[in-house]
């Protein structure tokens, strides 16, 4: 049987899942296994979910701007997705098709790949943003059982409804006037805004108040250094670039799909960031 999976998105051109998983369905010798890009417009989504077994898809990735219509057609979840009420992961059980989450997974993975020493329980983790991508950075963050959560967002409702929606014990709402104070103490920095994405302006935060020991991260990875990550290098901070997310987060996806654990290497990192343009990686 032909094993044929999708990354379902829209637009979904720039997706590098395909390069991903296909570079792992060849490294590890997969027979008759098949990665494509699903350009599905929302409108279009539920016919395409119910029709997936149909199409001879096994399971699929889910990505921007679907990921809680999926979660609200599907019928069953892993308890992370429920928890999050989002899908990146679809993956056909005896039961039927599975949403799950692995984006949280891809976060942590990600972390203790480039930053070994980096301790949860160490310090206060301090999130800037409150949308989608945050609820699954603090929901794995909590998991991971981080000292405190400290939330910063634009708007202090959708931070609010974030701490409350994933029943967090250990967070607190900060508004953006009062970064330096959330930053006081702080061990780890995640962006999960869109701010410093290609495109759009840069997070202009001022890091004096951080401890040198702190850790800074992003999610966004186009580019591969966002404002944030230059201004914490250039102060001295250790950083770490949203790209091994990426990576990381579509391990559980193929270990599901086609049965073999693959690695996430320098190779396949050198690939993807040839795939942006980038040759060198000077990281
Ligand atoms: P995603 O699902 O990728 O997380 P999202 O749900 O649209 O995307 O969330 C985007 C995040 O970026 C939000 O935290 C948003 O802040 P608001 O909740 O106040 O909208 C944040 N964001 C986007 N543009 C921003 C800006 N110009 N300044 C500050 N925060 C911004």
């Amino acid at each position: 049987m032909i094993k044929k999976v999708c990354v379902m998105g829209w637009p979904i051109a720039h997706s590098r899942s395909p390069l991903i998983h296909n570079f792992w369905i060849r490294q590890l010798g997969i027979k008759d296994a098949i990665y494509e890009r699903l350009a599905v417009a929302p409108e279009d989504l539920n016919e395409t979910l119910r029709n997936l077994r149909e199409l001879g898809f096994i399971g699929a990735n889910v990505t921007v701007p679907h990921k809680e219509e999926v979660f609200k057609s599907l019928l069953r979840h892993d308890a992370l997705a429920m928890r999050l009420k989002a899908v990146n992961t679809i993956v056909l059980t005896d039961n039927g098709f599975e949403g799950r989450n692995t984006d949280g997974y891809g976060f942590i993975a990600n972390l203790k790949d480039r930053a070994p020493d980096w301790r949860a329980s160490a310090g206060p983790a301090v999130i800037l943003g409150a949308g989608g991508a945050a609820r699954a950075v603090a929901a794995a963050l909590d998991d991971a059982g981080v000292m405190e959560l400290r939330i910063v967002n634009r708007t202090r409702d959708r931070a609010d409804a974030l701490i409350s929606d994933l029943a967090l014990k250990r967070a607190r709402v900060f508004t953006w006037e009062q970064m330096d104070a959330a930053l006081k103490d702080a061990n780890l920095v995640v962006n999960t805004t869109t701010l410093g994405m290609k495109g759009e302006r840069d997070i202009e935060i001022d890091l004096t108040s951080l401890p040198a020991t702190a850790l800074v991260t992003d999610i966004v990875y186009t580019p591969l250094e966002t404002g944030l990550l230059k201004a914490a290098r250039l102060r001295g901070l250790q950083t770490v670039d949203g790209l091994g997310m990426l990576l990381h987060q579509a391990v559980p996806g193929f270990e599901a799909w086609f049965g073999a654990r693959p690695q996430v290497t320098s190779e396949l990192r050198t690939l993807v960031l040839a795939d942006m343009g980038i040759t060198e990686d000077k990281s």
